[in-house]
């Protein structure tokens, strides 16, 4: 989701009054909608290979959940007409699928949302194409690392702040950097709902996390600069230094105890490399 400046406010306006608390229901209803959408991640897992063109990746995630009954959020919504963003190297999120094929070497994010009974499951991972060279693989474990990091820190009682903090300190710690022009979201039967989920931040700032509140983490981390410009296209989001970005997505619940995670693999699928 973008960041607007008047955004970036509400993450220091401890006000929860807009952040919806689910119940049962809801639970189980982002359950499967986080379940298909993790499935859509694994059932592409082995085409992500060299010379697989986007465009061919987007028809068969298409496909597939189209034979799960279900839709894809991102088809129409504001004018964006696939069901995947694919973010290839330094592009940090939203690419658009296209001809383009992937090579040896690339670094990419998957991002896929479904709707299943009303309910969003939105997810993301990082593949790696063939032979990656270790520095970018290092960017890909730390952003997964910051990602469950993050989730560690989503219980009752913490704040959204201590969870941008935990993210930030991971990223920083390595030498990488948080993007700020994006961030995580509210979601439930809104694929972009209250709050929203800056992946930086300070201890005990922020909203305070209560049980029914559900978001997603998603942090974008940049092995250079955190430095952001949007392409021509309107859509493509990239490193203005062109240094590699890394991207991972769960969409998850606040429990009584901790965090449900709804976009978990099914299949241990969780980041790369992936054994299939
Ligand atoms: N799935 C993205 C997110 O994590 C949103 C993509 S919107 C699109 O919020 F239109 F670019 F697909
Ligand atoms: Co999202
Ligand atoms: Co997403």
């Amino acid at each position: 989701m973008t960041m607007t400046a008047l955004a970036y406010e509400t993450f220091n306006d401890p006000s929860e009054g807009a952040i919806r608390l689910h119940g049962e229901a809801g639970f189980a209803g982002m359950r499967k909608a986080g379940l298909l959408a993790a499935q859509v991640l694994d059932m592409l897992t082995p085409h992500v290979v060299p010379d697989v063109v986007t465009l061919d990746l987007d028809q068969m995630a298409y496909d597939f959940v189209r034979a799960h009954n279900a839709a894809s959020a991102t088809i129409f919504y504001r004018g964006f007409s696939h069901s995947l963003c694919i973010s290839v190297n330094h592009v940090v999120c939203h690419g658009i699928p296209s001809a383009r094929k992937l090579k040896d070497g690339d670094i990419v994010n998957i991002d896929v949302t479904v709707v299943v009974d009303g309910w969003h499951g939105d997810t993301s991972r990082m593949y790696l194409v063939g032979d990656v060279p270790l520095k970018a693989r290092r960017l890909v474990d730390v952003t997964y690392e910051c990602l469950m990091r993050g989730i560690e820190m989503a219980k009752p009682g913490n704040t959204l702040g201590d969870v941008g903090h935990a993210i930030q300190r991971h990223a920083e710690a390595n030498r990488m950097s948080v993007v700020r022009d994006f961030c995580g979201h509210g979601l439930g039967q809104i694929f972009h709902d209250a709050p929203n989920v800056v992946h930086l931040g300070k201890p005990g700032r922020g909203v305070t996390l209560r049980p029914g509140m559900f978001f997603t983490i998603e942090p974008m981390i940049n092995a250079g600069g955190a430095a952001v410009k949007l392409l021509d296209d309107g859509w493509t989001a990239v490193t203005r230094d062109r240094s590699l970005s890394a991207q991972f997505e769960h969409s998850i619940g606040i429990t009584a105890t901790g965090a449900e995670i709804f976009t978990m693999s099914p299949t241990g699928l969780t980041a790369p490399p992936y054994a299939i």
